[in-house]
């Protein structure tokens, strides 16, 4: 349904898109993942003729959308495009954002896009905001109803350009089970996300897109299981661990552990898995800054590693320092309630020194 050929867009000197080919059955729901600056949203962007290609083409049912004569204002009222900010129309309420295109652009009644405007409000789960503002909703509603605003036009295709990217981890699981409910009604979906889950639990096909191409496309499960080509074999590797480096005692512990809540979600573990990665990360950082880093500037390393096969996480912790483990210390911990708590949660530990390097490993 959608056939996209040679596609390339180039801005100055730098070739971002360098010949894209792809097609998209009808219906079809597909995740679209790369490194950023790949060209993910360039790529989005262009299917939405809100950039110019330079060269190529994109057939939608056998129709090339980048020929002259093509009526853009036609094209757009069968593909709705979600972006990341929650562009609505700050001025109107819920219900007059909703049914403003309808209206305007497909000449429905007044009572006909209000009722259908009802509909997808009941999809989306937020009738009882017909009236309000969109200040007056949280960042998780307002996409909804930037969605339920795409939905009012009866696209057959929907461009998501990371939808919840800029929304907390409870709206973003409101946003993207809407999306979820729309695969497979039909309509076909592209989603730019950072979110590998959903990628993984509700994409048909996943396109890694790098080097200005896909450069590698398949099923979910074949694709972050068994890339085939190096760089997206680098890339599903750099999901599968979670490093940070530590340089100053005044580290961003809450940047470090809305990191932690990412990677937990990533890989599907629960709020206790995260709890505990957490609380273990602190007290061990904690720790070892107490004992060996009084007074300078430290180089701490540490890795966190999830293992399917047996839901195991470990976390590895590199220092150079005279040797310290943490663990030999635990007739002074006895009032540490944090190292306790560490002590009993972990499977195991594993402790070696060499060249100067303290290297601390722990599985939970
Ligand atoms: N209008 C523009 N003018 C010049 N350069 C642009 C323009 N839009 C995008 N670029 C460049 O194109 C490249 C790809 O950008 P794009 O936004 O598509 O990346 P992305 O894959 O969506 O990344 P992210 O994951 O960070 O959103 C970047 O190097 C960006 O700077
Ligand atoms: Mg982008």
């Amino acid at each position: 349904m959608i056939r996209i050929d040679n596609l390339t867009k180039c801005f100055g000197p730098a070739k971002i898109l360098n010949g894209i080919h792809a097609s998209i059955n009808k219906g079809e729901c597909i995740a679209i993942i790369g490194p950023s600056g790949a060209g993910k949203s360039v790529f989005l962007r262009s299917m939405a003729l809100l950039e110019k290609p330079d060269s190529g083409t994109i057939l939608i049912n056998g129709k090339d959308i980048t020929a002259k004569d093509t009526d853009i204002n036609k094209v757009r009222e069968k593909m709705g495009l979600v972006a990341q900010g929650f562009n609505l129309f700050s001025h109107l309420n819920v219900m007059n954002n909703i049914t403003l295109a309808p209206i305007q652009v497909r000449k429905q009644t007044k009572a006909q896009a209000e009722a259908h405007a009802m509909e997808l409000l009941a999809l989306v789960g937020l009738e009882e905001k017909a009236y309000a503002m969109p200040s007056e909703l949280s960042g998780g509603q307002q996409q909804r109803i930037a969605i339920a605003r795409c939905l009012a036009m009866d696209p057959d295709i929907i461009l998501f350009d990371e939808p919840t990217s800029a929304l907390d981890p409870v709206m973003t699981r409101e946003v993207l089970s809407i999306i979820r409910k729309l695969s497979g009604r039909g309509i076909t979906l592209v989603i730019v996300t950072h979110e590998m889950d959903f990628a993984r639990e509700t994409a048909d096909r996943v396109f890694y897109l790098d080097e200005g191409t896909v450069y590698e496309e398949g099923k979910p499960a074949d694709l972050f299981k068994n890339p085939v080509r190096e760089k997206t074999r680098a890339f599903v590797k750099t999901l599968e661990t979670l490093r940070f480096t530590i340089t100053s005692k005044s580290y961003d512990l809450v940047a470090m552990n809305a990191r932690i809540d990412w990677f937990c979600r990533l890989h599907g573990l629960d709020s206790r898995h995260n709890y505990r990665i957490q609380l273990a990360v602190e007290e061990l950082i904690q720790e070892i800054f107490l004992h060996c880093f009084n007074a300078i500037n430290p180089d701490l390393d540490l890795t966190v590693e999830h293992f399917s096969v047996n839901n195991e996480i470990v976390l590895i912790f590199k220092y150079r320092w005279e040797l310290f483990n943490p663990f030999d210390q635990q007739a002074g911990h006895q009032d540490n309630l944090g190292m306790t708590l560490v002590t009993g949660m972990a499977r195991s530990f594993d402790f070696e020194y060499s060249d100067g390097i303290n290297k601390l490993i722990i599985k939970l």
